[in-house]
């Protein structure tokens, strides 16, 4: 009988195993089952005497379903159905297009030959996610490419394409043109060179490279991206399993080493990410069809750093835009950026001259306001200055359609205030890109309380269609992350240095954490003004008591502007980045910490961390509570990709969460009663859901399913 899920047919001496289980054809129960029973039609059929494994759609399988990790899987497991097919009596061919990942990939590496289109991506991705491959990827791979190589690519958790795994050895040929076709010419020909089926179990691993050096080696080379990170010797461990004898042993040395990875918290927060990123996008009361809003063309206006980084992602995503600036200089400067970028990706082999070409080809510009008129989305990107975007956004309006999107990119005003102007506020969002707009991934969408749910739904369309991962914020002070930031975690490190932390180590502190710089080299950075004038315009909506950047702002009084002033809160040489402790900058923490009868003291790396953490926790909480964030998990997005928050401990309520928010309450009490500031005053959600015992991800289900 034929499965739903996975057909079979013969064509000349070939048996075609096909899944075809939309959209990604993910190995959950019913395709185990139905490739069971068509393997065994395949068997019992006398005529076929070579079978092709292969999958239906836009891809071979993407792997087991994410969905199925935290319980026992159901029979047939992957095991026993990979174990058949290795053992089948006639050789199995596995034929590969799209992404072959995970679960997928060790589906082909249970069968006896690969092919692949040119095109296809194989990897073992499972590090992305805090586990290790639990289906004999770590026992299969090395017997196949050798142990040194299978450990990198396992580690690296990065796909090859179809002419690398040719060259490593992973597949037995690429195909061109049609792969079915292609492999149905590679099966007849096994069949008749007479070839046998050939287990992988069976091969000899090649351990060439895989010593203590070879495997340091390895670690170092994925260091950046495995800081913090525990999974990497657990792949270390499997597969140098792999390299013993027995096939079996070594399968259950990987089982047990599979089945650890997922009880980890490390996985935890990484499986937490990878489902909060693809949740942001379901906002609450926002029509499913308003993000399948048309989107052809978009204007930017304002051609300085933002705009011309907006405009760039806009080409880079395929999107016409129009970027418009009031003066030619402005304009000159933005394209100019615009071109030295595109250069620069060119030089660099990112990117073909003809792809730049095209890519710039799709950006045009103009001095006329009027060319907003025929945009779909509009998106502000002027001077930080209230009466000239309001004047601006009122003009747009009264150019475009209701239909048109109204956006501003502003870090600090209010967009309710921007959009008064406007004849039809309703259509008016926030889009807060983060710098470099054109690399960085998240986009704030900020609402407000007449912002239409149509117009949300294409400002979610915007996001999507540029590619990044918008997260919808409420109209208020620093919207999400900034406030955070700024009333938690920068100011409580400002504080720790008023107290006697050097600014070297409050940032070795947080980079010890995870974080990929701590404040005050970000702060050099990003220069130190940027922050003066953005709490400028945050303090016309609400001030906040002293001490609040006091340091940061006498920095830009003196003007130590960061590492374009050669100095900040650090000095540099001239041309050089590295940041270097100024006795400068001690003694004017000294006096602005004296001034407020502030008394100082060493102070410990952890308790940096922790007050710091805290804070985020807190005013994160507090964010919750006021409705500005949908989700806790939003807010995680916000500052895994946003802020540099390590992404494998999961994002700020995630980590409170691992550490059980009555520890979190009972830590923030203890600061309460030591630092006595009205900055360590607990969040009323955090109070509560301590008490009850509930966590921040409860708080999401109840919420959002209410
Ligand atoms: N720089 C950042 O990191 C960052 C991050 C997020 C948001 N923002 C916000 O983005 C906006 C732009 O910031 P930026 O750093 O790109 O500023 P910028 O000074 O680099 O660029 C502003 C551009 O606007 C142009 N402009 C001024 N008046 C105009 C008008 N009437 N019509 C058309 N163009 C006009 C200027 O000529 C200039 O090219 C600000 O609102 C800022 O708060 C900045």
């Amino acid at each position: 009988m034929q499965s739903d899920v996975v057909h079979h047919h013969r064509t000349g001496c070939v048996g075609f195993l096909i899944i075809d289980y939309p959209p990604v054809n993910v190995l959950g129960a019913v395709v185990r089952s139905g490739l069971a029973s068509a393997l065994e039609w395949a068997l019992a059929d006398d005529e076929v005497r070579a079978i092709v494994v292969a999958c239906a759609g836009k891809t071979f399988s993407a792997g087991a379903d994410i969905n199925e990790f935290d319980a026992p899987m159901v029979e047939p497991s992957l095991q026993s159905v990979f174990a058949a097919i290795e053992a089948a009596t006639k050789p199995v061919i596995a034929a590969l297009h799209g992404t072959a990942l995970g679960g997928g990939l060790e589906l082909a590496l249970a069968c006896h030959y690969r092919v692949a289109l040119a095109d296809a991506k194989l990897g073992l991705p499972e590090i992305t996610l805090g586990v290790i491959p639990g289906a004999g990827g770590t026992q299969r791979l090395p017997r196949i490419i050798g142990a040194a190589a299978a450990l990198d690519m396992i580690v690296s958790g990065a796909p090859v394409d179809g002419a690398k795994a040719h060259s490593l050895g992973l597949i037995d040929a690429v195909i061109e043109g049609d792969l079915l076709q292609g492999a149905q010419r590679f099966s007849e020909r096994l069949v008749e060179q007479g070839a046998k089926p050939r287990p992988t179990r069976e091969r000899p691993v090649d351990s060439t490279g895989f010593d203590a050096a070879g495997i340091a080696a390895v670690l170092s080379k994925h260091s950046r991206a495995l800081k913090g990170r525990t999974t990497q010797q657990l792949i270390v461990d499997a597969v140098t399993a792999a390299t013993l004898p027995g096939f079996d042993v070594g399968l259950s040395v990987e089982r047990n080493l599979a089945d650890f990875s997922i009880t980890t918290t490390e996985s935890k927060a990484l499986r937490h990410q990878f489902f909060a990123e693809r949740q942001v996008a379901r906002v609450p009361g926002v029509p499913p069809d308003a993000l399948k809003a048309p989107i052809a063309r978009v204007a930017v206006i304002g051609a300085g750093t933002m705009g011309s980084g907006i405009a760039t992602a806009c080409a880079d995503a395929g999107v016409a835009v129009t970027l418009i600036d009031s003066t030619a200089a402005g304009l000159e400067r933005g394209l100019s950026l615009i071109a030295s970028n595109y250069d620069s990706s060119v030089a660099r082999g990112r990117l073909t001259a003809e792809a730049a070409a095209q890519r710039r080809a799709r950006i045009a510009d103009s001095l006329d306001l009027k060319a907003a008129a025929n945009a779909d989305v509009v998106i502000e990107a002027v001077f930080e200055d209230l009466a000239l975007k309001q004047h601006i956004l009122g003009q747009v309006a009264s150019l475009t359609p209701a239909s048109t999107l109204l956006a501003s990119n502003t870090s600090s005003l209010s967009i309710a205030e921007l959009a008064r102007p406007c004849r039809d506020p309703q259509r008016v969002v926030g889009l807060h890109f983060f710098s470099p707009a054109h690399v960085m991934r998240l986009l704030e969408i900020v609402r407000t309380e007449s912002t239409d749910p149509m117009a949300l739904g294409k400002a979610l369309a915007v996001a999507k269609l540029l590619r990044k991962i918008g997260v919808v914020a409420g109209d208020a002070f620093g919207f999400i992350g900034n406030k955070m930031m700024l009333d938690g975690y920068w100011r409580e490190a400002e504080l720790l240095m008023l107290e006697g932390a050097s600014p070297e180590q409050v940032d070795a502190a947080m980079e010890s954490f995870g974080f990929a710089m701590g404040p005050a080299r970000v702060n050099d950075l990003g220069g130190t003004d940027v922050g003066t004038k953005t709490r400028i315009e945050l303090f016309k909506r609400e001030s906040r008591p002293d001490p609040y950047f006091v340091i940061a702002d006498a920095l830009t009084a003196m003007n130590r502007l960061g590492q374009k002033t050669n100095a900040g809160f650090y000095r540099y040489e001239p041309g050089d980045r590295k940041a270097l402790p100024d006795d400068a900058v001690t003694q004017l923490i000294m006096d602005l910490a004296s001034k407020r009868g502030i008394p100082r003291r060493g102070i410990y790396p952890a308790e940096i961390v922790e007050r710091c953490i805290l804070q985020l926790i807190n005013v994160g909480a507090q964010v919750l509570e006021s409705g500005v964030a949908v989700r806790a998990a939003d807010i995680d997005v916000v500052w895994v990709h946003g802020y540099g928050f390590p992404r494998h401990l999961g994002g700020p309520m995630f980590y409170a969460d691992s550490l059980g928010l009555k520890r979190v309450l009972e830590r923030i009490e203890h600061y309460q009663s030591r630092v006595k500031s009205e900055y360590w005053r607990p969040s009323a959600l955090l109070v509560s859901l301590a008490t009850k015992g509930q966590s921040f991800a409860q708080w999401d289900s109840e919420s959002t399913s209410a």
